[in-house]
């Protein structure tokens, strides 16, 4: 089996979708692997690195249309998919619903696609969950960009010119992010206080030393059976928005984080909440990308409310190219070994992990949700 590493097209795109320790496990499996030429020079693995890992570096298109399976971080352009071999595979990013013509142009192509994205969070999958590896660096990220914009120190600081009370971060939404945002602001010295609708996450907010600001919801108003986080009633949501507007005046920084899947980013911190925060306080807003937790958020952009900073980047995860390339391609790496037996595909249909990211197979869309998505027009 020969597998394909091209580098990444997609603008700002600095990610490869497999390192040279990757490409070691791959080969040690009995896979041939070939990596386009300074595929992963902006996430620091150099050509030379690949070459001594065991990987063929190619020229030009080379890794695309000469691969039985080709390994990619975003999404393939229809460019690429009409590079790839037909009858060939791709795993990479792929948002399946939010990308009819993308789905289609790989069905056309009668191309294979996984998308990473899907993987089930489901204990065996772990180690595959490309989502969760982007999530921490996010939280991680936020932490350190709510201490930068900040206007004052994160611990306390006792000093010859007196002693410096330590920031408080409000962390909204409890999931992978937000713990990850949570343990880096303890690291950074502030005092943190966390919120999320999801009862089960109190003990995990309180292992990190940070305090729960909870309701007192039932599991079953907060979750699904999958254990997501669903939508809250209108009079809960109003309780939230009280309960969330009741903590602002009394910290420096807020982090939201709040995701309810397949659905716009609940907004949790209107304009008029805004105004209750002190001067020079701050905002990142992790859920930019889907629209944003504050109604201020200008996706992308820094704006500034009331003397409030709103961050609403949506660059976190390139910006750390290096180790989010490692974890991709550990996540990556893992995935195959369910997909590959001796060096060849070997699929299980039944597997409820190629189930739940198998997209398209022998020109067909074999997703459901998918599918379903599709025949609706487009998104799910
Ligand atoms: P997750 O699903 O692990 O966590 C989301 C949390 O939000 C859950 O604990 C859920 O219970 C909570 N939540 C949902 N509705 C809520 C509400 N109304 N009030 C309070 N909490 C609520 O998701 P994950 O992986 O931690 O991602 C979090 C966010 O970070 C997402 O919006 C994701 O798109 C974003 N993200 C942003 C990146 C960036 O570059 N800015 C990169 C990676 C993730």
């Amino acid at each position: 089996m020969r597998i394909g590493v091209p580098k990444e097209t997609a603008p700002n795109e600095s990610r490869v979708a497999l390192t040279p320790e990757g490409v070691k496990e791959l080969v040690a499996k009995g896979c041939e692997v070939v990596v386009e030429r300074g595929a992963g020079l902006a996430a620091l693995c150099p050509d030379q690195a690949y070459e001594d890992a065991g990987a063929q570096l190619a020229e030009g298109l080379a890794a695309l249309s000469e691969s039985d399976m080709v390994l990619k971080v975003a999404q393939p352009s229809t460019e690429e998919i009409g590079k790839i071999r037909s009858g060939a595979a791709v795993a990479s990013f792929l948002w399946p619903t939010a990308n009819p013509d993308i789905v289609r142009a790989l069905c056309d192509r009668n191309i294979d696609a996984f998308a990473m994205d899907m993987i089930p969070r489901i204990s065996r999958a772990q180690s595959m969950d490309v989502l969760s590896s982007m999530s921490t660096i996010a939280g991680y990220k936020a932490a350190l960009l709510a201490a930068d914009a900040l206007p004052r120190f994160f611990p306390m600081l006792m000093t010859a010119a007196g002693t410096l009370a330590p920031a408080r971060v409000f962390v909204i939404g409890a999931g992978v992010a937000g713990l990850q945002a949570i343990a880096t602001c303890r690291r950074l010295g502030a005092i943190v206080e966390a919120f999320d609708v999801r009862p089960a996450v109190k003990e995990q907010i309180e292992s990190l030393g940070a305090k729960f600001v909870g309701m007192a919801l039932l599991t079953e108003e907060a979750e699904d059976a999958g254990g997501y986080a669903k939508e809250v009633s209108g009079d809960t949501h109003a309780k939230e928005l009280d309960l969330i507007a009741s903590r602002l005046p009394n910290v420096d920084a807020v982090i939201t984080t709040a995701l309810i899947p397949g659905k716009p980013a609940p907004v949790l911190l209107t304009n008029d909440m805004l105004r209750k925060m002190k001067a020079g306080s701050v905002v990142i807003d992790l859920a930019a990308p889907n629209g944003g937790n504050c109604e201020a958020t200008v996706p992308g952009e820094t704006v500034h409310v009331n003397g409030t900073t709103v961050v609403g980047r949506i660059d976190l995860i390139t910006s750390m190219a290096g180790d989010a390339s490692r974890m991709y391609s550990k996540n990556m790496t893992s995935f195959l070994g369910i997909l590959l037996q001796e060096g060849k595909m070997n699929l299980d249909m039944e597997d409820e992990i190629v189930k739940g990211t198998l997209i398209t197979h022998e020109g067909k869309v074999v997703h459901e949700v998918t599918r379903l998505a599709l025949e609706r027009g487009g998104t799910a």
